[in-house]
């Protein structure tokens, strides 16, 4: 059984007709943008948001109807997946480089599931996956310096033996913590530093996390 398959299907049990839908990045939400394209083939009236290009061209592929962040005062719903999920449903999120959107997108939005196959639950943050942080490229060295004394060991993200770039033209520094203990302190430290844009400490954004098991879907409310 495909656990990231059934999380995210599972999800697109939630949308209504109407909705205004935040599409979320990744290879789990991938399942549940798959369905919103069946949803729009059937006549559901539908408005996706993406979070990426790389959503944004599969959900065109799908002819599903797109918006721009800036014409709308609030979104119904966003689906997005995640690199971790603590008991609180606390995330980090950005290994697919969409973080920076993602959030902007999950800050707009009314509700916003999370669809995870069972191996992203955690006990505390920090203790499976690097915390991604996106800095301008200027800031990169700086940065880097600063999440040190952060406690972190940093990493410039490189993707194809080239540094990788964000879709908004910045850098991802990976950062390994060995466990958070405090992601509202680290989130505020991180963000002060000059140069970053955003991290990806997703705290208090879930409403509801879908976790792919063999045995079938836990939904998980807050
Ligand atoms: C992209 C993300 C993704 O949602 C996260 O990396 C999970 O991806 P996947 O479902 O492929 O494991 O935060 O920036």
């Amino acid at each position: 059984m495909n656990l990231k398959q059934m999380a995210g299907e599972k999800a697109a049990e939630y949308i209504e007709d109407g909705m205004i839908l935040g599409l979320g990045t990744g290879s789990t939400v991938y399942y549940t943008i798959l369905r919103i394209g069946q949803m729009i083939k059937e006549g559901y009236d539908l408005i996706g948001i993406p979070t990426s290009r790389k959503t944004e061209e599969l959900a065109r592929s799908l002819n599903i109807p797109l918006g721009r962040l800036d014409d709308y005062s609030y979104i119904d719903l966003t689906i997005d997946g995640a690199d971790e999920v603590d008991p609180e449903l606390n995330l980090i999120k950005g290994m697919g480089g969409a973080l920076v959107r993602e959030k902007i997108v999950a800050a707009s939005s009314r509700r916003e599931i999370i669809v995870v196959d069972e191996a992203k639950m955690v006990r505390m943050l920090g203790t499976r996956s690097p915390l991604p942080v996106e800095v301008i490229p200027f800031g990169t060295g700086f940065v880097r310096e600063r999440l040190t004394v952060l406690g972190g060991s940093p990493r410039v993200r490189e993707m194809n033996e080239k540094i990788f770039v964000t879709d908004n033209g910045n850098n991802i520094l990976d950062t390994v913590f060995d466990g958070i203990s405090d992601p509202r302190k680290l989130e505020q430290d991180i963000n002060n530093l000059p140069g970053v844009v955003e991290n990806g400490l997703f705290l208090g954004m879930a409403d509801r996390v879908i976790v792919g098991h063999e045995d079938g879907p836990e939904i998980i409310e807050k």
